[in-house]
């Protein structure tokens, strides 16, 4: 601020014994800066020249802004658009022929009235800062300050938050909600009694807090299951929320549903894949602030890999059984022909058999297979939330072995008689039959018959001669 203020005297000077006499019709004047004014110079007496001269003891030219008129007796001093630098004593000299000056002076005093530069309303804080309200306030002399609230002035309030800078500007400090108002900024130049005000809105910005709310949520997979989270804010002015997940903006679609101001946000159709984090965003002007929520989200277990198996006796085999599912189910192993049951880690008694398992993957160990081992497993994955069961075949192949323990029949001449053969084996085996190296039936032997009997072959001899009697072997 430029304060350009002259407390001068105005002075008539004369010097005594000349016959002129300089007058000026003003000895002291005060405007403000930007007003015009002009002086007008009288001379009585003989006067040659009548000139101007500015407070630096210069001779005034006419020009645009400052202008010298004369008309006989008189000079005109004009200056229009008082400026600061135009303050001074400015001078009147008339000249006679014989080279005799008198004169006459003015005090020009230039002022600056109150002023309000660009106060800016409303001004905006965030809380708990020191805030800074700003007043730009200026005037020659320089004004008094003061600010109210509420007709109140904040200094005398009882609060040491509130002081006023030496710049004017009204200084809060740790601003909060309750601070907001108006606050005016008054200026007073009390040599004129001239005042003015400024009222300005304070506002103040408050960050968004997002209230306490469930962070975790449970769901499962595959029921058409919907499920919501909660995003609740407070702040000033009101926070908008957004949602993200994976980094990426969650936008209303097929699968998610937003509400209220994006405070709810809806999950449709749970699926496995939508397990995980969702971010709760609040942001204001003031600031944001996040939150997580996890949605965890179970899977009913479901076994994805078990199959039949082919072994030898006395070989080794693995059956395994493998399932999904949140949580990760346990599996058992349950052999149908006895109802035996394996958990992860059990042994059977004789040690050959041995379930073992993790994450959702158990193998079923068979050592030195054994007949009995064949027939149906049931594998069955279990969780919480639920179970799933399936079954597999485990087969057996083994040597064909004669089963019949009977080796002697007896007969006589043109009576038939059947002999058979029991064999077993897996896969099924083809018998045959054969007498002296023979394959029979041979198309020269008509009383031999073979019959198909399941998967037995029988034999039907009807003996005939001696010849017939004796060792028939069946062959595998
Ligand atoms: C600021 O004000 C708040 C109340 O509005 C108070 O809780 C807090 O302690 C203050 N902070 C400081 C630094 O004074
Ligand atoms: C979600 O499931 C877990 C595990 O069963 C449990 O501890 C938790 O309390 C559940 N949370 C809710 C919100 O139901
Ligand atoms: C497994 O074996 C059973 C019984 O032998 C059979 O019914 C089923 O079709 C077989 N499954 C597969 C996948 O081969
Ligand atoms: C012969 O086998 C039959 C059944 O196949 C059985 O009942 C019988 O006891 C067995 N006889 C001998 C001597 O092993
Ligand atoms: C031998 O078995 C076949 C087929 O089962 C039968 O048709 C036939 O009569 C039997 N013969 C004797 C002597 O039992
Ligand atoms: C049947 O014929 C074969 C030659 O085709 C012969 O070797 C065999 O001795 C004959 N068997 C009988 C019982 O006659």
């Amino acid at each position: 601020m430029k304060v350009s203020y002259f407390y001068l005297l105005g002075l008539l000077v004369s010097s005594g014994q000349a016959l002129m006499q300089v007058t000026i019709s003003l000895s002291k004047v005060e405007i403000s800066v930007g007003q015009s004014k002009y002086f007008t110079c009288t001379v009585i007496g003989e006067a040659d020249n009548i000139d101007w001269f500015n407070p630096q003891g210069e001779k005034i030219i006419s020009g645009q802004r400052v202008v010298v008129q004369r008309e006989g007796i008189r000079s005109w001093l004009t200056i229009y658009k008082a400026n600061v630098d135009d303050a001074g004593i400015y001078r009147c000299q008339a000249t006679d022929s014989k080279g005799h000056a008198q004169e006459a002076t003015v005090v020009l005093e230039i002022y600056q009235k109150l002023t309000f530069e660009d106060v800016p309303s409303p001004q905006e804080f965030k809380r708990g800062e020191n805030a800074e309200v700003l007043c730009l306030v200026s005037s020659s002399p320089a004004p008094m300050v003061r600010w109210l609230n509420n007709r109140e002035d904040v200094t005398d309030i009882d609060d040491r938050r509130f002081a006023m800078l030496p710049n004017n500007n009204l200084q809060i400090k740790n601003i909060s909600k309750r601070d907001e108002g108006i606050y005016r900024c008054e200026g007073r130049v009390e040599v004129r009694g001239e005042i003015d005000f400024r009222d300005i809105s304070v506002i103040v910005n408050v960050p968004p807090e997002i209230l306490a709310q469930q962070r975790s949520f449970n769901a499962t997979a595959d029921r058409l299951e919907d499920i919501t989270l909660f995003c609740r804010a407070t702040g000033s002015p009101k926070p908008y929320i957004t949602w993200h997940r994976n980094g990426k903006l969650v936008e209303e679609n097929e699968k998610y549903d937003l509400r209220e101001d994006n405070t709810e946000l809806t999950v449709k159709n749970i699926i496995s894949t939508d397990s995980g984090l969702y971010v709760c965003r609040a942001t204001n002007k003031a600031g944001f602030t996040e939150k997580q929520s996890f949605l965890q989200v179970f899977v009913q277990p479901h076994i994805v890999q078990l199959q039949n198996e082919t072994t030898i006796e006395h070989g080794h085999v693995t059956l395994t059984c493998e399932a999904e599912g949140e949580p990760i189910p346990e599996i058992t192993w349950k052999r149908s022909s006895d109802g035996m049951i394996f958990y992860d880690g059990d042994k059977s008694q004789d040690g050959r058999i041995e379930s073992t398992g993790h994450h959702g993957k158990s193998s079923l160990h068979i050592k030195s297979v054994m007949l009995s081992d064949a027939g149906r497993y049931d594998c069955e994955a279990a969780s919480r939330i639920g179970g799933h069961q399936k079954s597999m075949y485990l087969n057996i192949e083994y040597a064909p072995k004669f089963i019949s323990n009977q080796t002697i029949y007896y007969s006589w001449e043109n009576n038939p008689i059947n002999i058979s053969c029991d064999v077993t084996s897996n896969p099924p085996s083809s018998i045959y039959w054969s007498r002296d190296k023979l394959l029979l039936p041979a198309r020269n032997i008509t009383n031999i018959k073979t019959y198909r009997d399941g998967k037995r072959i029988l034999l039907e001899i009807t003996p005939l001669s001696d010849n017939d009697f004796g060792r028939y072997n069946s062959q595998l």
